[in-house]
């Protein structure tokens, strides 16, 4: 029995009937690294920030340290949202980044968390949370969930983890097994059995049939979409993983895809009309969920003028069944507002 059960609300619920067919209600707010248009992300401020917001699910992208801890941070590298060339000078590989696999939780521990800036030194979002003011640290995925779940029991309302799988195939290169850790932290937790609030999602179709095969584990699993000229993940092609066979393929193993904005929506033609494609109708038509990545508004797509417009033409017109937001308020109040 988990911590949560007792306190099942409409999203969990909502979140596995979608897996099974059932007609939908409204999407899942997905926070997007937490609250992180608000506060630096993946920190549990933005967490908790997030979860007073109204998030449905509060995301964790995870990767592993030297001795292999599950932490909570996007990239492999530390350098965007940490002081770790300050306090590390001499640990940078030959390539100029530094590794969170090359340091102990204890090293991670020292390190000093705040808003992501880019390679320039300059803010990625220059509009949110002062960049000089790194307060934070970064958790472990086991900290991390005791912290929801204390918030899931305190709140009486329950947010659900949705985990990704960050750089599988980088780990294994690596001699490091993400997925056996990431589930082993899952189980300690409670968070392991087929209704616990919790979706498993990856850019590598190898790395979630493994975690239905070899793993069996009965949690739902996203499949991400990226653009083949990202470069990401080597021997994926998702032009095949997005044509019809492939969405059959990808329903074998998985609930949902999660593609990013520009896949389904292509600005607008000279009348003005936003140009869409059929990638959300046809995945829906092989039976899966489907969660696009990510809505800000502070960065809107070309031809959208407000964060309402945005989410009107992605909920309204092209009926996603969740999304990935920084903005988790802005999301709710949406939803919220409409008849
Ligand atoms: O996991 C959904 C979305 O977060 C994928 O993009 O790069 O923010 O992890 P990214
Ligand atoms: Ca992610």
């Amino acid at each position: 029995m988990t911590r949560w059960q007792p306190l099942l609300r409409p999203a969990a619920l909502l979140a596995l009937t979608l897996a099974a067919g059932a007609a939908v209600a409204e999407p899942l707010v997905i926070a997007h690294r937490g609250a992180s248009g608000y506060l630096p992300e993946h920190t549990l401020a933005a967490k908790a920030l997030a979860h007073g917001q109204g998030a449905d699910y509060l995301e964790q992208d995870v990767v592993l340290s030297a001795d292999d801890v599950p932490i909570v941070l996007h990239d492999i590298h530390l350098d965007g949202t940490t002081n770790v060339a300050e306090r590390f000078p001499d640990r940078a590989r030959a390539d100029g980044h530094w590794y969170a696999i090359d340091f102990t939780l204890a090293e991670l521990r020292t390190l000093a968390v705040g808003e992501r800036l880019g390679r320039d030194g300059a803010p990625v979002f220059p509009g949110r949370f002062p960049a000089d003011r790194r307060l934070f640290q970064l958790p472990t995925l086991a900290e991390e969930i005791a912290f929801i779940d204390g918030l899931n029991g305190s709140s009486g309302r329950v947010a659900g983890l949705y985990i990704e799988l960050k750089g599988d195939h980088f780990h294994r290169k690596e001699g490091k097994d993400l997925p056996a850790a990431v589930l082993q932290v899952l189980e300690d937790a409670g968070y392991h059995e087929a209704d616990s609030p919790v979706f498993l999602q990856s850019f590598e179709p190898a790395t979630l049939k493994r975690l239905a095969g070899e793993f069996r584990s009965p949690l739902p699993r996203i499949q991400l979409i990226a653009e083949n000229a990202w470069g990401g993940v080597p021997d994926v092609d998702y032009e095949t993983l997005t044509s019809d066979a492939g969405l059959a393929a990808i329903a074998r193993y998985a609930a949902g895809i999660g593609p990013w904005l520009g896949q389904l929506y292509q600005g607008s033609d000279d009348a003005g009309e936003p140009r869409i494609t059929d990638l959300a109708a046809r995945a829906q038509a092989a039976g899966l969920l489907v969660h696009p990545y990510t809505f800000r508004s502070d960065a809107l797509p070309p031809g959208i003028d407000s964060f309402d417009a945005l989410l009107a033409l992605f909920v309204d017109r092209l009926g996603v069944d969740g999304l990935f937001t920084d903005f988790p308020d802005k999301a709710r109040h949406f939803l919220e507002s409409k008849p």
